[in-house]
């Protein structure tokens, strides 16, 4: 099934090819880096198959794209599944970071991987966990195929942009079948954040393709609902903006929740839900409707019923905060990202499998 498929003059040059370059260390030509890919991908299963990994047509795109480019450039890769495109991407690129979650789903990957020296494979949740754990490694592009829901595909590509360094390309999948990646590229794009986007996979041309219905919860194919589109699977953009992220974009603390706590903090039960609305809006449960605005980067003037002009620091991060009243008054509350304080228990959570 696996090297039968491919031309026979590829067949021949592959064996000298890969052990020279292998065993030297060296950086492989365009070439050679085409033939590995597509040999890694007649490993893996088609979409047409199995609906939660990439098409043939997508590796084909990434290889063919980044074959001539990236042959000394580090991949981090944010949703890894069973490794499928992971072995692709080891095969292109000099290193692979791949992220997931989940560590069963990186206990597969690795054993699909494991002729590749390339790779390392991380336990994580881009949206809850520190990027302080990715952001010190130099990182080209960055592959966002996680949880696809609006709130995940937003802040991993703006943590993307904000920490990972020179960070050139990023790449985006299921793009048409999930309206939270396109509602989020779409929102980069407008931005300019990100540019040059272009499909790739199937669908890359615009011509119309089924989207395959599936049993989320056991990965497979199912013919009951035939949807069809015309945009493509993926998509490949540039960074628009050489130094991180365009100062128009709203920043990664609105809309989101965070859970507020009394200091000293002897227990944990909150005292309160704090959201930031888009444009200066606030919503602090039990004391209703305020404000924000921007002091600097970090800091916040608020207007909250009850107390006298509070303000708050965000930590690098933004995914927790103090906040006291007045200026230079000792810091009374503490609020932290409702994904920090779940964390823990999915991660106990899932030593029970
Ligand atoms: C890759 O890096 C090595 C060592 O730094 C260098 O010798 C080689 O020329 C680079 N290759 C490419 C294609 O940039
Ligand atoms: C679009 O691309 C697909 C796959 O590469 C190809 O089969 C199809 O003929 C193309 N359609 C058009 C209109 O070019």
């Amino acid at each position: 099934m696996r090297s039968n498929c491919l031309p026979c003059a590829l067949c021949l040059s592959l064996v000298p090819l890969f052990s020279w370059h292998d065993a030297l260390g060296q950086t492989t030509s365009p070439a050679t880096c085409l033939e590995k890919t597509e040999l890694e991908i007649q490993r893996a299963p088609d979409r047409k198959n199995m609906r939660v990994t990439t098409s043939h047509l997508y590796k084909r795109h990434l290889a063919r794209y980044f074959c001539p480019i990236a042959a000394n450039w580090t991949v981090l890769e944010l949703g890894v599944y069973h490794g499928h495109t992971t072995s692709v991407l080891a095969a292109i690129f000099r290193r692979v970071f791949s992220v997931d979650i989940k560590e069963e789903f990186l206990q597969v990957a690795a054993a699909h991987t494991k002729h590749h020296s390339n790779i390392v494979f991380l336990s994580a949740d881009s949206l809850s966990d520190s990027w302080a754990s990715f952001r010190n490694n130099h990182v080209d592009v960055v592959v966002i195929d996680a949880d696809h829901t609006y709130d995940y595909v937003h802040a991993d590509t703006l943590n993307s942009l904000r920490h990972l360094q020179p960070l050139t390309h990023l790449v985006f999948d299921d793009f048409n079948s999930e309206v939270g990646v396109q509602r989020a590229i779409e929102e980069f794009q407008s931005t300019g954040a990100l540019v040059d986007c272009q499909g790739i996979g199937t669908g890359w041309n615009g011509s119309a393709t089924k989207l395959i219905s599936w049993n989320g919860l056991e990965g497979i194919h199912s013919e009951e609902k035939t949807v069809w589109t015309t945009k493509s699977e993926g998509m490949l953009c540039r960074k628009g903006v050489p130094d991180g992220v365009p100062r128009d974009l709203a920043p990664v603390f609105v809309d989101r929740r965070f859970f507020l706590y009394e200091l000293p903090l002897t227990f944990p039960t909150p005292v309160g839900v704090f959201r930031f609305l888009p444009h200066g809006g606030l919503v602090v449960s039990k004391r209703g409707k305020g404000k924000w605005k921007m002091l600097d980067d970090q800091n916040l003037k608020l207007e909250i019923p009850g107390l006298s002009e509070p303000e708050l620091l965000f930590n690098l991060d933004r995914t927790a905060f103090v906040m006291s009243e007045a200026k230079g008054a000792k810091t009374r509350w503490y609020g932290i990202r409702d994904h920090l304080m779940f964390r823990p228990f999915n991660m106990a959570d899932q030593r029970f499998a």
